[in-house]
């Protein structure tokens, strides 16, 4: 790479990416989330209520079932 370092991410197990911000996160249906905090967790789990960032929700039991979006085995 020239002129440009890497971006560092790290994949937190059972959780999300933590990304050096600011970042640009662009959504599938063209939308674009911004954040500017220095470092920014990306949410992995799908069950965040503020995708694409991380809200802490995966810490709760179960996994989405997949293809709905639902969250399964919750207890
Ligand atoms: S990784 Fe934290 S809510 Fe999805």
């Amino acid at each position: 790479m020239v002129g440009r370092e890497a971006t560092r991410v790290v994949v937190v197990p059972d959780g999300p990416l933590l990304v050096e911000g600011p970042v640009e996160v662009v959504l599938p249906d063209g939308s674009v989330r911004l954040s500017e905090r220095p470092v920014v967790a990306l949410c992995a789990c799908r069950r965040s209520r503020t995708y694409p960032f991380c809200d802490t929700s995966h810490r709760r039991r179960g996994r989405p079932a997949p293809g709905s979006g639902r969250v399964v085995g919750q207890g």
